[in-house]
């Protein structure tokens, strides 16, 4: 048995928001120490993450940090010493599959007994699920968390070194750490956080326990890192954060996020887009801006989560679905051919078929491009948790289909009016159906399958449609 040092991640604390005003977030830059640059001599790393972008972009850190530290990618587990289990907790089925995962490649410990296993991301936030990985899964070596992402070579030193399975997880509201490395996983185009956390306890919702308190980068920073991503060639950038409504709250801004979008504008990248914006915090003047400026695209991820103003007070939103309405239909009015998609959960603990039907009846009135829909998956010291629910799976999941095709149908109708029109495409790389064909989203972010006679990736082409599915376009390149 391995010597064992941890320090658990702890709910109270991590539900914890300081009120003082003086709080401020704590700025400071990455540094990695000397002897961690030459652990990965050698050796090869594998990193697999799960989850949303801003899970993505910490992948991308962290893959720069192992290759700091001189590791070479693998390009499957079997290769690597080192394998990395970058985690995601929204839902119980999402943290299944990394249990599940970390099971089917146990054996790579058995026939190389030095590969290293290492877990973070917001799996690792939680106490139970972390007591449960380490019930199921000895062989884990290191789990950290999200607000210590920065210590992975100093983690991974001391537990190749010191051969020790170490926890370390801190539970507090977190600060910014800039300038970590960074491999990109994409040549079209970037990741780039603007802000972290979350503070809006949704009943239902892990995130603002697992990600720490809303703070938000500071601007000089977000747009150095942009005008790094249109220097190395990237046509688009995607601005994250759980609430990007509510960039600069934190730092006193009073219209934040529309002044960083402006300034994100101003640096002339061709094309911008930004997750999530939530209902909340809306400022009139993003919807002017968005109608006003060409390379911020007209497209909006809008979550709705339900259709019913009593399901959305259970679930603090913090918003009414006339309000929603209203907001929907001024940037219908005002940004000229915006496509919309949201996500939406069944089954919210008392939820009823006449709230369902509320919720139908929103989409209806949408017209959604595309949902994300979810059953309601408890979250154990969320609030919802502990909601009395009679509502049967059967009825959850009928209530599911029941959405899900009527979506479908309504996207296959938008998308039939797409049939023979030229639309600009940014090419991302081969298409997942088909590796003779390219893949790419267009401005209003459909996703286009399509062939094209010379090597088009990370360009902007010009594609004609000729075949339309519910959620994707098939097209062909127009010579130039
Ligand atoms: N910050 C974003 C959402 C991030 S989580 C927002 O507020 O819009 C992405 C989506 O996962 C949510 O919009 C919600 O639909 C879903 N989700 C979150 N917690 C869930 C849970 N406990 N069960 C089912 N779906 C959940
Ligand atoms: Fe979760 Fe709500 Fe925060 Fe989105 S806004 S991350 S749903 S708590
Ligand atoms: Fe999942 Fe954490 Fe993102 S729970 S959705 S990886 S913030």
């Amino acid at each position: 048995m391995k010597n064992k040092d941890y320090l658990m991640p702890d709910l109270k604390l991590e539900k914890k928001r300081s009120l003082k005003k003086d709080n401020a977030t704590n700025y400071r830059d990455f540094q990695m120490s000397l002897e961690a640059n030459r652990l990965g001599q050698d050796k090869k790393y594998f990193v697999k993450t799960y989850g949303c972008q801003a899970n993505v972009r910490d992948g991308e850190s962290l893959s720069g940090m192992l290759e700091m530290m001189g590791f070479t990618y693998a390009e499957v587990p079997e290769k690597a010493n080192v394998i990395l289990f970058n985690t995601c907790a929204i839902r119980r089925a999402a943290e299944e599959k990394v249990i599940a995962e970390i099971g089917n490649l146990k054996y790579l410990k058995r026939e190389k007994p030095d590969t290293i296993f290492a877990l973070c991301g917001c799996m690792a936030q939680e106490k139970d699920v972390v007591e449960e990985l380490l019930q199921k899964h000895p062989q884990i070596d290191l789990i950290f968390g999200t607000h210590n992402l920065y210590r992975f070579p100093s983690l991974l030193q001391e537990v190749m070194l010191k051969k020790i399975q170490k926890v370390e997880v801190y539970s507090q509201e977190g600060e910014v750490v800039e300038a970590l490395p960074v491999k990109r996983s994409m040549s079209a185009k970037g990741f780039v956080n603007i802000m972290y956390g979350c503070d809006k306890f949704c009943t239902y919702c892990i995130v603002p326990y697992t990600r720490g308190k809303e703070r938000s980068r500071r601007m000089k920073d977000i747009l150095d890192e942009v005008l790094d991503l249109k220097q190395s060639g990237r046509k688009e950038v995607v601005l994250l954060g759980q609430n990007v409504n509510a960039y600069g709250k934190d730092l006193h801004m009073e219209d934040g996020f529309t002044d960083l979008l402006r300034a994100v504008s101003d640096t002339g990248i061709e094309r911008i887009r930004f997750y999530t914006s939530h209902p909340r915090d809306y400022h009139s003047s993003l919807i002017d801006l968005m109608a006003e400026r060409k390379n911020i695209m007209p497209f909006l991820h809008f979550p709705v989560q339900s259709g019913s103003n009593d399901v959305l007070r259970r679930m603090a939103r913090g918003y009414t679905v006339e309000h929603y309405i209203s907001l929907y239909n001024e940037m219908i009015q005002k940004v000229p051919n915006i496509t919309f998609t949201t996500d939406i959960i069944v089954g919210f603990p008392g939820e009823s078929e006449a709230d369902f039907e509320k919720t139908m009846s929103l989409v209806e009135h949408c017209q959604y491009d595309m949902a994300y829909t979810f059953l309601y998956s408890a979250r154990l010291g969320t609030p919802a948790a502990s909601m009395p629910d009679f509502i049967s799976k059967e009825v959850k999941k009928e209530r599911l289909q029941r959405l899900n095709q009527r979506l479908r149908d309504i996207a296959a109708e938008k998308n039939k009016t797409y049939l023979h029109k030229v639309v600009k495409v940014l090419c991302e790389g081969a298409s997942k159906k088909n590796n003779e064909m390219y893949a790419g989203y267009t401005e209003d972010n459909k996703l286009v399958n399509f062939s094209c006679s010379w090597n088009c990736l990370d360009e902007i082409v010009d594609v004609e449609i000729t075949e339309t599915h519910s959620y994707t376009l098939n097209g062909r390149v127009l010579e130039k």
